[in-house]
């Protein structure tokens, strides 16, 4: 077992109306807020007003930055982070899904820096020193990301997205409200699904010992988790216990507890993030399609145990032989986001062959080589992959 630290410092406010301790919150961090928000959902189904009232209640004085696109933008970033400058803005309140929060995580630490931001920050990982503190009311369950410190951020002229990370990019609070999350459509709430599973497998399929048995099998309760109530929650959007299991699910999948040490193999996203860098698609849609192809492709007699444990232990599965359990695992989770309309080939989401190599390339050389744990994947590999999933 390797040896980890932990800091689980985000406060997290969970349930309906939790939005009461916006103020409260706030308090603490000083009197003016930039209020960052995306495309317009929230406005459209109220969640935005109710933020407003709190804010205005309390007495801060406020504005909105809005406009963060899915697969948010760097220029965009560095636009709201000189605002939020110019503006003295004391705290940063994210209001929306997993764009909105990157995007403001990346607003919250832009406007300290100089130089090239892009290869220092998200290439190279230079320590973010300074960074405005920020808050967060979520409105999309996926990414984890109100309570980790990535800000995965797409530079639009380089056509690559990666991710910034800091302890000091964590939010001070996340509001959790699952209602919130009622009026996400079908397709983003499965988008949001596969995500956070896939989360899950990127910590759960790692190299390390067997036998560190405690975040594997609290990934497991978190996996039968998605799969119980992750078509209640497509089909029924109202229904309280199914987003509110989700929303959970989103936060503890990617806040640091169930990767505690475990490397994790991480390969699946470095691949996707250059999909959607690329093409623009919905993170989880790219997932849906390249994670069970990856198991698939580093499925051998090393790794078929961890398959087959999956199978087992989250699918219920038996077979004669561990490559048994691990191949019927394998076609599970391909059914099961097909099952919740999610792709499961590339072409589905208009992507073909044209420019494999390229990505394949550029993952390769933005992570400097080091693209996945379980099993370390050359540039060759990846676009295997890809033709694959093609
Ligand atoms: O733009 P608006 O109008 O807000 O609409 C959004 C958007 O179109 C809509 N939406 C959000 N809340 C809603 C709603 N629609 C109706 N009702 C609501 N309550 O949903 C659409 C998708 O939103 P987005 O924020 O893009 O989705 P998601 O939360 O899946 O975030 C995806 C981004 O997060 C990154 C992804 O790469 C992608 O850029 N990730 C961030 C991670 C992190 N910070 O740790 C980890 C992940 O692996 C991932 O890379
Ligand atoms: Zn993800």
């Amino acid at each position: 077992m390797s040896e980890f630290s932990l800091n689980l410092s985000t406060k997290i406010f969970f349930g309906k109306g939790k939005v009461k301790e916006l103020g409260e919150a706030i308090k603490p961090f000083g009197k003016k807020v930039m209020v960052v928000t995306g495309g317009g959902s929230i406005k459209k189904y109220g969640i935005f007003n109710e933020v407003a009232n709190e804010l205005n209640r309390s007495g801060f004085e406020w504005f909105e930055y809005s406009g963060v696109v899915p697969n948010p933008r760097l220029s965009h970033c560095i636009s709201g982070a000189k605002i939020a400058i110019e503006e003295k803005v004391d705290f940063l309140l994210a209001v929306g899904g997993g764009s909105v929060l990157d995007a403001t995580k990346a607003i919250s630490f832009l406007g300290f820096t100089k130089g090239n931001v892009w290869e220092d920050y998200f290439v190279n990982n230079k320590d973010i020193e300074k960074a405005l503190p920020i808050g967060v009311v979520l409105t999309l369950s996926a990414t984890g990301s109100e309570m980790n410190g990535n800000a995965v951020i797409t530079n639009e002229e380089k056509k690559q997205k990666i991710a910034a990370r800091s302890e000091n990019l964590k939010p001070k609070f996340a509001i959790l409200d699952p209602t919130y999350t009622f009026s996400v459509p079908k397709e983003h709430t499965a988008n949001g699904i596969a995500d956070i599973f896939s989360h899950l497998f990127e910590q759960y399929f790692s190299p390390e010992e067997i036998d560190w048995w405690v975040p594997d099998r609290m990934a497991e309760g978190v996996m039968k988790t998605l799969i119980k109530w992750g078509p209640v929650a497509c089909e029924e959007g109202n229904n309280y216990f199914a987003r509110a299991n989700i929303m959970w699910a989103s936060t503890v999948g990617l806040n640091g507890l169930l990767g505690v040490g475990k490397s994790g193999d991480w390969a699946t996203h470095k691949i996707e993030h250059e999909l959607s860098a690329y093409y623009d698609i919905p993170h989880g849609a790219g997932l849906a399609v390249l994670h069970p192809t990856w198991m698939e492709y580093v499925l051998d007699e090393n790794t078929k145990e961890r398959f087959a444990n999956y199978g087992r232990n989250v699918w219920g599965i038996e077979g004669k032989s561990e490559m048994e359990v691990a191949k019927k695992a394998i076609e599970k989770t391909r059914f099961f986001f097909k099952s919740l309309g999610l792709p499961s080939k590339l072409r589905e989401l208009k992507i073909d062959d044209k420019y494999f190599s390229n990505m394949a390339e550029e993952v390769i050389s933005i992570y400097k080589g080091e693209v996945g744990r379980l099993k370390k994947l050359t540039k060759e590999d990846i676009e295997n992959i890809l033709k694959l999933a093609e």
